[in-house]
């Protein structure tokens, strides 16, 4: 007998493009549930579209690559919703950083894995290696470039746009170089959007050919907003080793593939101690935990960077590690993240945003 794998549906799915549009309908997140058993393979559509001829067009065409797969029954039931205005008027929005060959974020699911420690050493890195770098702190409730960068100082303005500072070869903008650090941030969604567009197009990137954007932990608006606006090249998720960080883990790469961002790959932090006498790794937490969530879930693994005393004052004292020392052991496993990058977004053109 015939069976068909809801991975095979999703595939199917995957080739799908809304009716005018170069994105599939998985990636605009219209495909709500997959359900697929021995006999049957049911499908639920929910589509925001103030064009509802282009939705039956897009059940049509599901029905038909559906019933291609296999002798099963095929059911497609659709929704169609009107766009709210704001989620119109950011479809209809213009490119906010035209002139950004790769952006890629550095995501987790839980707080306090690294991620600003990986995005700031992987970015600094990739400077090294010569290419044109900008480093955006997404993370607008706990902002921590201006630490880890050590600048205490208000970017300039020049005709109305944002200078971002330039260090360690490096373009940089943070809202933390903007608001007071002790100033409480209580941020609604629309607001979140905003500051990370203003963040986005209001700041002076110039030409790059990466942008890398260290985000708030977890699933939120902040993730939504830059996987709605900016073309995102991929994803490199950071982990700690214990099963809970994992899980977590988890989440946040479902939340990417569920927009059809490209997983470049895991990365797990502060796995194992380095002595700093003597070098010597010991597993304080499990280990090899990122390795196998990566193989569970089929992407690639990143590499394992150790809990270094050296990796947590870099960041505290403004001169992260691969600044410091680029060629010491400090470094190794973010320069490893690096060339990893730079493979994983390959020679692609950026994806296109949607416009619908
Ligand atoms: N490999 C490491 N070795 C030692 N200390 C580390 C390592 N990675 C991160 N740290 C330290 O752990 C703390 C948290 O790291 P970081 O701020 O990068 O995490 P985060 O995931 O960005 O946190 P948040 O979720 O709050 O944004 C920092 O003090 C940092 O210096
Ligand atoms: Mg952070």
């Amino acid at each position: 007998m015939t069976t068909v794998s809801e991975e095979q549906v999703w595939e199917v799915l995957k080739g799908i493009k809304f009716p005018g549009m170069s994105r599939d309908i998985v990636s605009f997140g219209f495909v709500d549930s997959v359900d697929a058993t021995a006999e049957r393979v049911h499908v639920d559509l929910a589509i925001n579209t103030g064009n509802p001829e282009a939705a039956e067009t897009v059940r049509a065409d599901v029905e038909r690559a559906l019933t291609e797969l296999g002798p099963v029954q095929v059911e497609v039931s659709l929704k169609v919703s009107l766009p709210p205005s704001a989620a119109q008027q950011v479809s209809q929005a213009p490119d906010l950083i035209p002139q950004v060959q790769h952006v890629v974020a550095v995501a987790s699911g839980k707080g306090g894995v690294g991620k600003s420690t990986v995005a700031t050493n992987l970015a600094i890195r990739l400077g090294q290696l010569g290419h044109r770098v900008g480093l955006l702190d997404a993370d607008i409730y706990g902002p921590s470039l201006p630490t880890m960068f050590g600048i205490d100082e208000q970017p300039k303005v020049v005709d109305n746009r944002l200078m971002p500072f330039e260090k360690y070869g490096i373009k940089l903008m943070s809202l933390g170089f903007i608001l007071a650090a002790d100033q409480p941030v209580i941020w609604r969604g629309p607001m979140v959007m905003k500051a990370i567009e203003q963040m986005l197009g209001d700041v002076e990137w110039g030409p790059l050919d990466f942008m890398i954007v260290d985000l708030p932990p977890g699933t939120g608006d902040a993730q939504l907003t830059i996987s709605q606006r900016v073309p995102l090249a991929g994803a490199v998720i950071v982990t700690t080793p214990q099963d809970v960080a994992l899980i977590d883990a988890r989440k946040g790469l479902a939340m990417f593939q569920k927009v059809n961002v490209p997983v470049i790959g895991i990365i797990e932090n502060m796995s194992g101690f380095a002595c700093p006498h003597c070098g010597e790794v010991t597993d304080i937490f499990k280990t090899g935990g990122g390795a196998r969530t990566a193989e569970l879930l089929g992407c690639p693994f990143l590499g394992a960077v150790p809990l270094d005393p050296a990796i947590m004052q870099g960041g505290d004292s403004g001169v992260p590690v691969v600044a410091a020392s680029p060629d010491g052991p400090h470094a190794e496993s973010f320069k490893q993240l690096a060339e990893a990058v730079v493979a994983g977004v390959g020679k692609d053109q950026r994806p296109k945003l949607s416009i619908f």
